[in-house]
């Protein structure tokens, strides 16, 4: 049986994994989206609110992740040390280490954007070479997400440590 704290710290952990997953499908959509539309205005405008978007949702769900995780291990009685909690710090990890960067290109991509805008001029070669390297950088974070989730779920038993 949970008890209420319990439920309230599986609450917090699962809106958090919510809003990793839900911000950032929907910040890869409307990028895109303003990106195909090809307007500098539109993209910097779209640029902007997703980097605010960025810091508010998916930066405070970043930190909150692992803290209420790590709670709800102690809470339920699980080793840290457990093959599918391993397993998911260090997927954690590597999104991260693809997300970090991507916050760095949104902010490029908006100022570059903005200038273009403010100069009547098309969006420049930087901007559309940061595109692609943003929208590379997408795949291998939303699937260690997904690896995540699956973790979370299924939570298999997995020999991370020789025994003997
Ligand atoms: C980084 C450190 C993390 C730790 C230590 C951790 C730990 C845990 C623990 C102990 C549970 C409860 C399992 C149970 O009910 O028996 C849980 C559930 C869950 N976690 Fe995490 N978690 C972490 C990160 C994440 C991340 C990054 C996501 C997704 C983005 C996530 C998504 C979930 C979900 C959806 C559940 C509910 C699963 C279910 O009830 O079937 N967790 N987590």
């Amino acid at each position: 049986m949970l008890t209420t704290l319990d439920f309230v710290l599986k609450l917090a952990h699962v809106i958090g994994a919510t809003v990793l997953l839900g911000t950032g499908a929907g910040i890869a959509f409307f990028m895109l989206m303003a990106h195909l539309d090809g307007k500098p205005s539109v993209v910097a405008a779209v640029a902007r609110i997703v980097v605010i978007a960025d810091f508010l949702f998916t930066a405070t769900a970043v930190v909150a992740q692992p803290v209420t995780g790590i709670l709800l291990a102690h809470k339920l009685g699980y080793s840290l040390l457990e093959g599918w909690i391993v397993l998911s710090i260090l997927l954690y990890v590597f999104t991260g280490a693809f997300w970090l960067p991507v916050v760095w290109m949104q902010m490029r991509m908006r100022d570059l954007a903005a200038a273009a805008a403010g100069n009547d001029a098309s969006l420049p070669r930087a901007y559309h070479l940061l595109f692609r390297l943003w929208f590379a950088f997408g795949f291998p974070a939303f699937a260690a997400v997904l690896g995540i989730f699956w973790l979370m779920i299924a939570r298999p038993s997995i020999a991370m440590w020789p025994s003997g």
